[in-house]
């Protein structure tokens, strides 16, 4: 067994195409604490997104474990990997999948909702996350009517409405100019915390090196950089 938050163990993933086989990941371990903000560069085509979508329970590995708690989450029934998505794993998109016919307060109070939040606490949990992160005056915005950044902020605030564990972000500055960038990563280096792991997949090697552990993606296997 692990002390680790997070471990992935010997996890190997192809995709099968009509005439070869795509290999992935060929076998790769790494060991993750709460409390850091950790970076996966690589190229494109690499598995960035592959590997969060495993980590997110939204795509299947072909073999190896995942542990979260030291729970291994492969082995989990289907419910109980729902539930998971719900409660304690968190995925931000680089094109943010806002709800574009609810308001910025709307879209972040929905997974409260359906996860059976009353009404009242989860707007009032919604409007303190987007307070929080400098969109009070924002609150009854639809999509359309907000910067990239300040998109992304809304699907910041919804990704923490559950408090989960885990937070995934798919590059999640890759749409937005430098400045933006800046402050869409501090955001996240912000909500770490003892009770959470933070993982972006990125392109951009300044955010990547400010980040705890830079990890990168390179023929088929996972290595630390620092
Ligand atoms: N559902 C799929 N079926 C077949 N191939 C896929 C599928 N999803 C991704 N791939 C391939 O797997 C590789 C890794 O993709 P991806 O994880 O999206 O890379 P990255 O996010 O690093 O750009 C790419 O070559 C991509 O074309
Ligand atoms: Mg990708």
């Amino acid at each position: 067994m692990t002390n680790s938050f997070l471990k992935i163990s010997n996890l190997k993933k192809s995709y099968h195409d009509a005439n070869k086989d795509i290999l992935i990941f060929d076998g790769i371990n790494i060991a993750l604490d709460k409390n850091n903000l950790v970076s996966i560069v690589g190229p494109s085509g690499s598995g960035k997104s592959t590997l969060l979508h495993i980590l997110a329970l939204l795509e299947k590995a072909d073999q190896g474990q995942l542990f979260l708690n030291n729970e291994d989450l492969f082995k989990i029934n289907e419910n109980s990997k729902t539930l998971y998505r719900r409660n304690k794993i968190s995925i931000v998109y680089q094109f943010n999948n806002l709800i574009s016919d609810l308001t910025a307060i709307d879209n972040v109070t929905l997974p409260a909702l359906i996860n059976n939040i009353d009404k009242n606490s989860a707007y009032i949990k919604a409007k303190k996350l987007l307070s929080d992160l400098s969109l009070a005056n924002r609150l009854n915005h639809y999509p359309t009517e907000l910067s990239g950044g300040e998109q992304q902020r809304v699907a910041i605030a919804r990704a923490l409405i559950n408090e989960p564990n885990l937070i995934l972000a798919d590059e999640p500055t890759g749409n937005l100019d430098h400045k933006t960038a800046d402050e869409v990563f501090n955001i996240l280096l912000n909500i770490k915390s003892k009770d959470r792991l933070i993982i972006f997949a990125t392109h951009n090697r300044e955010l990547a090196k400010k980040s705890d552990i830079q990890l990168a993606i390179q023929n088929s296997n996972v290595k630390i950089l620092n």
